[in-house]
């Protein structure tokens, strides 16, 4: 969570740079990021594998939020990273991502999407299908190429979270089943075709999660997986990937643990599973999306028109709203926001956040303490960092606001504002 600090001229601050001089550089809506959290976040995944004495990469989940500049800090931080499109590997590549630390996910990835990777020869592909593991080896065998894979599974695991983020159970569009025999079938596939290297499974079973007990349920029954397929088949598969999950702090009612927390569990569940089955250790791979940009967004928004109907309920709306932070609107996701300008003062006006949009349902936030409000005092919404400006859309023609970057009293920005040129740029 974004810590509250008054500077000189009472508004807050984020990244030591007053959100005061932010707004009046940048405009508004702007989405603000805390780089030095940011890289805290890369830095306590490492740390904490670090210790851990086991083999890792930490893949940076990029459909949390990428940018060039976010694939440069992915870099520099040492991180992986985990596309899922055609447009991510692209920016990453454009951004000079090493592409040897690249993993490419996604359950429907196209042949022109599969032969780019090829070109950029990227470090791992997550065969999510069969369609997939047979178009994948046709490239790359046309190519002469080597490819190191790891075949996505569902273990059957169902995670404690909103069922639309819920990703490890059976019935669910990813991956090859556990139970059923369909990831057995992948494995002996992909174990016979001779351009793959087969290194692995994946699992992701699923976001915002705040517990561990769910990774070492995976854990589990993925070792039982691993150690089947090596007694049967001789097959090493020397990594482990686990995917991402690990919960973030939106409101006050959201208790997550800490990023240490979270990698030591998983580590400590893989060194006892494969120590009851007799396995060497695998190399751990993870993506973290959320836990490593959420809390370090913060979007800040102009305030507009008030609605007060009596004995019911006080509208504010804000220049922003489902087009910058679908959300709310699609997951009854929550946040806490504050007045920026006027950190200090009581909260004594109980509102309820509007967006802009033509849709009833653009809420930002229902039922929230507020200092009295007036038009043009600036709200900061917090954790906004994750699936917000990556899900951001031009709906009523609204363009994307800005992307700032602050760290150490400077600023920087990252993705320009959109303007109403861009909206009509591919109109003819
Ligand atoms: N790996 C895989 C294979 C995934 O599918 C995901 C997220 C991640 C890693 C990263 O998960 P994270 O650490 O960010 O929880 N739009 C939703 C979240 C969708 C997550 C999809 N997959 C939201 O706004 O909550």
């Amino acid at each position: 969570m974004q810590t509250v600090e008054a500077n000189v001229r009472h508004s807050l601050e984020i990244g030591g740079v007053s959100t005061d001089k932010l707004v009046e550089e940048y405009g508004t809506p702007l989405m603000v990021y805390d780089e030095g959290m940011i890289r805290r976040n890369a830095r306590a995944f490492r740390s904490a594998f670090e210790s851990s004495e086991l083999d890792f990469q930490v893949a940076y989940a990029s459909k949390a939020f990428l940018c060039k500049e976010m694939a440069r800090l992915a870099n520099e931080e040492a991180l992986s990273l985990d596309v899922v499109s055609g447009g991510e590997l692209y920016t990453a590549l454009e951004a000079g991502f090493p592409a040897a630390r690249i993993h490419f996910h996604g359950n429907n990835k196209s042949e022109e999407e599969l032969a780019m990777a090829l070109d950029a020869e990227i470090g791992c592909f997550v065969v999510d299908n069969f369609l997939e593991l047979e178009m994948l080896h046709d490239l790359a065998s046309k190519r002469n190429q080597e490819v190191s894979i790891l075949l996505r599974v569902t273990p059957g695991v169902e995670a404690h979270t909103h069922e639309y983020i819920m990703t490890g159970q059976e019935d669910s569009k990813f991956g090859f089943g556990l139970s059923n025999g369909q990831a057995e079938t992948a494995i002996q596939i992909a174990a016979r075709k001779p351009q793959y290297k087969l290194l692995g499974i994946h699992s992701h079973i699923g976001s915002q999660m705040f517990g561990t007990e769910g990774f070492d349920q995976a854990i589990q029954i993925l070792t039982g997986f691993v150690y089947q397929m090596n007694k049967k088949y001789g097959l090493a598969l020397p990594v482990l990937n686990v995917g991402g999950g690990f919960g973030v702090r939106y409101t006050e009612d959201d208790q997550p643990l800490t990023i240490s927390e979270y990698v030591t569990a998983i580590s400590e569940s893989v060194k006892k599973h494969y120590t009851t089955h007799e396995l060497p250790y695998p190399e751990v791979w993870i993506e973290p999306g959320r836990s490593m940009v959420a809390e370090a967004g913060t979007t800040l928004y102009k305030v507009g028109s008030k609605k007060i109907i009596p004995d019911l309920r006080t509208y504010i709306t804000v220049d922003g709203g489902m087009t910058d932070n679908i959300r709310p609107a699609l997951y009854q996701a929550r946040y806490q926001a504050m007045l920026a300008n006027r950190p200090d003062e009581d909260s004594t006006e109980l509102v309820s956040v509007a967006g802009k949009c033509c849709e009833s349902g653009d809420m930002l936030i229902w039922d929230l303490m507020l200092p009295p409000t007036n038009y043009g005092d600036i709200l900061a919404v917090f954790s906004t960092g994750a699936y917000g400006y990556s899900m951001a859309s031009n709906y009523n023609r609204i363009p994307r606001p800005a992307v700032v970057f602050a760290d150490k009293g400077e600023s920087r920005v990252v993705i320009e504002r959109e303007t109403y040129e861009d909206l009509v740029r591919k109109d003819q």
